[in-house]
C-alpha cells in the first residue's frame, strides 16, 4: 500500500471517524482544529482555525436508521429540440436545467433543509448520453440574490464586487468544447443562463455535473447543485451488465446539519476571513437522504459510486464482508472486474461495482462508509432473476507508454501562508491562479505530469478534458527538494493497483511521493483548467488554468 505516507492529520480524523464523528459533533468537538503538527519534514502548515458553530448540530447516531426509501434521481427527459451553430443542419435535443432554491427533509425526522438543486432536486435529476450524439443543456441560473453560505470575500473570484450568487455548471469528465466546459470565471448571476453542448465523443462512463464558479464552488456544490451524467456505448451494452433499475447512481457527500434542519457550513475563528481548508460533515448522505434503504430483488446491481463530497473521502464496504466486483474507474471501463473488499474514493473519483444479491431473499445487507452503516440494501423477491454473469474481461485498455510523450512537466502541490502568517492557500507549481498560463499541451500530444506533493495531505487532482492513465507513485526527498529543487527519489516506483489501471480523470496524490500521469490532449483548443478536488482548496489557489494548443 502507498497509504503509510498519510498525515497524522488523517490519522487522527480517521480515528474520530472510526470513533464516531457524529458523537464529536454533538459534543463540539467538530470545532475542534487540527492541533499544530510536530514538524514532520512537511510543508508548514498554518490552519485557520475553526470556529465553533453558532447553532446546534444534529447527532446523526440518534437518528433513526433505515426509515427513508433512496431517492433515485428521475432520468432527465429532453425539453425539445434545438439546432446550434456547432452542428450545423442538425436538431438537437435539449435539456433544460434550472437551479432552484427548495427544501426536502434529509430524513424523515429532520426538519425540512432549505439546498439549491438543479431542476430544484438533490441531486439534480440524471443526464443520459449516448457516445458520439451531441446534445445541449441550457443551464438556467434562477436561484434567488443571496447566497445561504458564508462567502470568503477575500478569496480571488468572490470579491464584494462580485454577484453573491454566480454559478458555471461543469460536467466532470467531459470532453467538452472549452465555451461549454464551465470555465470557472464563466459564471453568471440569477435571470440568466448559458446554452451549452457536449459532444458526447468518450467511452461509456459515470460523469458528474456540478458548479464550478470561482471563489464559491464548495459552497454551491455544498448547497446541493451536483448530479449525475451518465454515457453509455455499444461496448457496454454488449457485455449483459445489469441495466434499468439495476443500474443505479449512488451520489456520496457529507453535510454538518444544525438541529433546524438546516445545513451548516463551518467558519474559522476570524469573521473577516471565514475560509476553511477542509470541511468534513458528520451526516453521509446517499444520494441526498440521511441513511436510507433500498429494495433490490434478488440479482445483479451496478451501483455508480460517486463520491461528490466537498472533502472526506470513503472507505466503502458491504457488511457482509463480500467484495465489490469493480467494472469501472472515473472514465470507464476496466480491462476486467476487480473484486475489492473495500473501495476508496477521493473527492470526484468514481467506481461503478456490481453486487449480486442472488440467494439472498429476505436478507439485509448494510453498506458502509468506515465502520457506519449508511445505507440498507433489503432483498425482497418478485420472481426476477437475472441469468447473466460478469465477463471476464470487459474492454481493452492499451497502456499508454511513457516513451511516447513529448514532454514531462514537473508540477508541485504546494502550501502557502500569506505575509502575515494568515490563512495559507494551496497552489499548484506555485503559482496563483491569476498568474499567466504555464500548462500548455498541444493538442493530440501525449505528456506526462508528475505531481509532487509536498504536502501532508493526499490531495484528488482532477484535469478537465482529457483521460488519463496513472503510471505510478513514486516516493521522493522533501528535504533535498526544499534544499535544492531537485527531485531525488527515496524508492522504486509503485505501480498503481488493478482498478487504477484504467482511464481516471481524477487521480490520488499522496504525500511524500511524486504521482506521475500520462495523457494524450485530444479535445478543442481553448482553455481549461486543472484543479484540486478538495473543494475548499480548488477555491483557494489550488487551481489552474491550461490552454490546449492547436496541433
Ligand atoms: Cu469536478 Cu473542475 O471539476
Ligand atoms: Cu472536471
Ligand atoms: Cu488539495
Amino acid at each position: 500500500m502507498t497509504r503509510v505516507n498519510h498525515s497524522r492529520r488523517q490519522f487522527l480524523r480517521g480515528l474520530l471517524d472510526m470513533t464516531g464523528v457524529a458523537a464529536a459533533a454533538d459534543m463540539g468537538l467538530l470545532a475542534w482544529s487540527a492541533p499544530a503538527m510536530p514538524d514532520e519534514g512537511m510543508a508548514r502548515m498554518a490552519m485557520p482555525q475553526l470556529a465553533a458553530p453558532n447553532v446546534p448540530l444534529v447527532n446523526p447516531v440518534t437518528l433513526a436508521r433505515f426509515v427513508d426509501p433512496l431517492p433515485i434521481p428521475g432520468i432527465k427527459k429532453p425539453d425539445g429540440q434545438r439546432t446550434h451553430p456547432a452542428y450545423p443542419g442538425k436538431s438537437l435535443p435539449c435539456y433544460r436545467m434550472e437551479m432552484r432554491a427548495f427544501s426536502t427533509a434529509l430524513h424523515r425526522d429532520l426538519p425540512p433543509t432549505r439546498l439549491w438543486g438543479y431542476d430544484g432536486s438533490f441531486p439534480g435529476p440524471t443526464l443520459e448520453a449516448r457516445r458520439n450524439e451531441p446534445l445541449l443543456v441550457e443551464w438556467v441560473n434562477a436561484l434567488p440574490q443571496k447566497h445561504f453560505l458564508p462567502i470568503d470575500h477575500n478569496i480571488h473570484g468572490a470579491e464584494r464586487s462580485k454577484p453573491e450568487v454566480r454559478t458555471v455548471a461543469h460536467v466532470h469528465g467531459a470532453r467538452a468544447p472549452a465555451a461549454s466546459d464551465g470555465y470557472p470565471e464563466e459564471w453568471f448571476a440569477p435571470g440568466r443562463s448559458a446554452l451549452y453542448h457536449y459532444p458526447n465523443g468518450q467511452d461509456a462512463a459515470t460523469l458528474w455535473y456540478h458548479d464550478h464558479a470561482m471563489g464559491i464552488t464548495r459552497l454551491n456544490i455544498y448547497a446541493g447543485l451536483l448530479g449525475a451524467y451518465l454515457v453509455r456505448d455499444e461496448v457496454e451494452a454488449s457485455l449483459g451488465l445489469p441495466t434499468g433499475e439495476c443500474d443505479l447512481p449512488l451520489i456520496l457527500c457529507d453535510r454538518l446539519i444544525a438541529k433546524d434542519g438546516q445545513l451548516y457550513y463551518p467558519v474559522s475563528d476570524d469573521p473577516q476571513a471565514p475560509w476553511v481548508s477542509e470541511c468534513h460533515g458528520n451526516a453521509i448522505l446517499c444520494n441526498g437522504k440521511l441513511y436510507p434503504f433500498l429494495e433490490v430483488e434478488p440479482r445483479r446491481y451496478r451501483l455508480r459510486l460517486i463520491n461528490a463530497a466537498n472533502t472526506r473521502y470513503y472507505t466503502l464496504s458491504l457488511s457482509d464482508g463480500r467484495p465489490f466486483q469493480q467494472i469501472a474507474s472515473d472514465q470507464g471501463l476496466l480491462g476486467a472486474p476487480v473484486p475489492r473488499q473495500r473501495v476508496e474514493l477521493y473527492p470526484a473519483e468514481r467506481a461503478d461495482v456490481v453486487v449480486d444479491f442472488a440467494g439472498m431473499d429476505g436478507k439485509s445487507i448494510q453498506l458502509r462508509q468506515q465502520s457506519e452503516a449508511i445505507l440498507e440494501f433489503r432483498v425482497r423477491d418478485r420472481g426476477r432473476r437475472d441469468a447473466g454473469a460478469l465477463p471476464a474481461r470487459l474492454r481493452d485498455v492499451e497502456r499508454m507508454a511513457p516513451a511516447s510523450a513529448v514532454r514531462d512537466r514537473v508540477l508541485t502541490l504546494g502550501e502557502q501562508d500569506d505575509a502575515g502568517g494568515n490563512p495559507m492557500m494551496m497552489m499548484l507549481g506555485g503559482k496563483h491562479w491569476s498568474a499567466p498560463i504555464t500548462e500548455d499541451p498541444r493538442q493530440n500530444s501525449v505528456e506526462t505530469w508528475s505531481l509532487v506533493n509536498l504536502t501532508g495531505d493526499v490531495h484528488p487532482i482532477h484535469l478537465h478534458l482529457v483521460r488519463f492513465q496513472v503510471l505510478g507513485r513514486r516516493p521522493f526527498d522533501l528535504f533535498e527538494w526544499n534544499a535544492s529543487k531537485t527531485l531525488k527519489y527515496t524508492g522504486p516506483a509503485q505501480p498503481p493497483p488493478a482498478h487504477e489501471m484504467g482511464w481516471k480523470d481524477t487521480v490520488r496524490a499522496d504525500p511524500g511521493f511524486v504521482t506521475r500521469i500520462i495523457a494524450r490532449f485530444e479535445g478543442e483548443p481553448g482553455r481549461y483548467v486543472w484543479h484540486c478536488h478538495m473543494l475548499e482548496h480548488e477555491d483557494n489557489e489550488m487551481m489552474r488554468p491550461f490552454q490546449l494548443l492547436p496541433a
